[in-house]
C-alpha cells in the first residue's frame, strides 16, 4: 500500500485530497488552521482570524481554554473510554451539574445535538403509547432546525433538508412557526410531543414569541403532550441565561443539549423531568460512546467556566452591545431588521447580498456566517469583550466596504 504523501496543514494539497477522498457536504473556506485562542484563529500561513461564529455556537469558553485542556488532558492521561455498561463517575457528576443549572431531574448523554435529540423523540414515542396505542403524533415548526438523523430531519421544518430523504418517519408534522392558532390545529390527543427551539437558529434567529410557548405549554398539558426544546444552539449560556427558556419563564418537559457543553469536545445531553424522566428502562436506548469519561471531563470543566467566569452575564451585556453596534451599521444594502437575544444575533438585510459580505468578512479575517440570501448570522465565544467588538465592527465596515454592498 502507498503511504500517504500529504503535508499535514498545507491548503492546496489538503484541498486535492478533500476534491478526492472526502464525501462532498460541505461548501468549504480555503483555509486550514492550526491554532486557537480565544476568540482568534490561526490559519496555516499564519493569518489571525477573529472567530465570531465559534465552530457554530461550539466555542462558547473560546478556543482551547486552559481549564478545558487541562481536563481534557488529565482525564487522557488516565481513562479515555468505558463502557457504559460500567459507572462513570464524570457522568454522575455532569448530569448533577445540569439538572442544578436547568431543573431538570435526569439526564442522558450523547455525542451530538442530533443524537440527544433523537432521545428526546424516543422518550415520547414511547411515553405516549404507554397512554394510547395512536399517541404517536410529533409536531415541529417550520424554520426549525434538529438534526441530520431520520428522526430529527423529519421534524426539521426545512424542505431543503427533507425533500431528498423522503420518506422520513411517519406521523411528524410541521406547523408555521409563532402561530398559536396552527399549533392548536396541530396538536391533539393522539400527539406524543411539541419540539421548538426557544430560538430558531439555523432558520435564521428567529425567537419564538413568549405567547407562543406558553400557548404551546398550555396545549401540551391539555393533550398530555411533551414539551421538548431544543436548545442545542441556545443552551449553556448563549441567550443571557444559562437555557433560553429560563429567560421565557416556560419549563419543557425535555430539554436537550450538546454544542457549547463540551467546550469544543462532542457531546449532547437529552434532559427530562417528571415522568419522560422515567420512561428509559435498561436496554431502551443506548450508546457506545455517549457520556464516557473524557467527554464529561470535559463538559464539566467548561460548564464550571461559564458559571465561575460569569459569561452567562457577560452574554447578556457583551449581546446587548453588539446588536446597538449592528443596529448603528448603515451599509448601503440597508438593513432590515438585527434580531435576537444575547449573543446570537442576526443582521438581516434589505439585499441578497449575505453570502457576498460573508466572503468578503473571511478575506478581511472576520469569521461570520450566512443564512440563505439575506441573513448574516452572530455567535461569538461568550467570552468577548468591547475591544472584540469593536474589532468585529470595523472588520465588518470593510467587508461591506469591499462588496460594495
Ligand atoms: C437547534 C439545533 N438542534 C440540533 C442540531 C444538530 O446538532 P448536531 O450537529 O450536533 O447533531 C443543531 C445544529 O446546528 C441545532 O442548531
Amino acid at each position: 500500500m502507498q503511504e500517504t504523501t500529504l503535508t499535514r496543514g498545507n491548503l492546496e494539497e489538503t484541498q486535492e485530497a478533500y476534491q478526492k477522498h472526502i464525501m462532498a457536504t460541505y461548501a468549504r473556506f480555503p483555509v486550514v488552521f492550526e491554532r486557537g485562542e480565544g476568540p482568534y484563529l490561526w490559519s496555516t500561513n499564519g493569518r489571525r482570524y477573529l472567530d465570531f461564529l465559534a465552530g457554530i455556537a461550539v466555542n462558547a469558553v473560546g478556543h482551547c481554554h486552559p481549564r478545558v485542556v487541562e481536563a481534557i488532558q488529565k482525564q487522557a492521561a488516565c481513562l479515555i473510554h468505558v463502557s457504559n455498561l460500567y459507572h462513570i463517575s464524570q457522568q454522575a457528576e455532569l448530569a448533577q451539574t445540569l439538572c442544578r443549572l436547568s431543573g431538570m431531574e435526569k439526564a442522558f448523554f450523547a455525542n451530538s445535538g442530533a443524537e440527544a435529540n433523537e432521545a428526546a423523540i424516543k422518550i415520547a414515542r414511547k411515553l405516549g403509547r404507554s397512554i394510547r396505542e395512536d399517541k404517536t403524533a410529533l409536531v415541529g415548526a417550520e424554520g426549525s432546525f434538529h438534526g441530520r438523523t431520520l428522526g430529527t430531519l423529519s421534524l426539521t421544518g426545512q424542505e431543503k433538508y427533507q425533500k431528498p430523504y423522503e420518506p422520513l418517519v411517519p406521523d411528524c408534522s410541521i406547523v408555521p412557526w409563532n402561530d398559536i392558532g396552527a399549533l392548536e390545529t396541530a396538536v391533539s390527543g393522539r400527539t406524543c410531543a411539541i419540539v421548538l427551539e426557544p430560538i430558531q437558529g439555523e432558520g435564521g434567529v428567529r425567537p419564538a414569541d413568549p405567547e407562543y410557548l406558553q400557548a404551546a405549554r398550555e396545549l401540551a398539558d391539555r393533550h398530555e403532550a411533551l414539551l421538548i426544546f431544543d436548545e442545542v444552539q441556545t443552551g449553556c449560556g448563549r441567550t443571557g441565561t444559562f437555557f433560553a427558556f429560563q429567560g421565557y419563564g416556560v419549563t419543557p418537559d425535555i430539554l436537550t443539549v450538546a454544542k457549547a457543553m463540551g467546550g469544543g469536545f462532542p457531546i449532547g445531553g437529552c434532559l427530562a423531568r417528571g415522568r419522560a424522566a422515567e420512561v428509559f428502562q435498561p436496554g431502551d436506548h443506548g450508546t457506545t460512546y455517549g457520556g464516557g469519561p473524557l467527554a464529561c471531563a470535559a463538559a464539566l470543566a467548561a460548564l464550571k467556566v461559564i458559571e465561575q467566569e460569569g459569561l452567562v452575564d457577560n452574554a447578556r451585556k457583551m449581546g446587548r452591545l453588539l446588536e446597538e453596534e449592528l443596529r448603528s451599521l448603515n451599509p448601503p444594502c440597508g438593513v432590515r431588521e438585527v434580531r435576537g437575544k444575547g449573543l446570537m444575533l442576526a443582521m438581516v438585510l434589505e439585499q441578497p447580498v449575505a453570502r457576498d459580505v460573508l466572503n468578503a468578512a473571511f478575506e478581511e479575517g472576520l469569521l461570520i456566517n450566512a443564512i440563505g440570501t439575506d441573513v448574516l448570522r452572530f455567535l461569538p465565544p461568550l467570552i468577548i469583550g468591547e475591544d472584540h467588538i469593536s474589532e468585529c465592527l470595523e472588520l465588518l465596515k470593510k467587508a461591506f466596504a469591499r462588496t460594495g454592498a
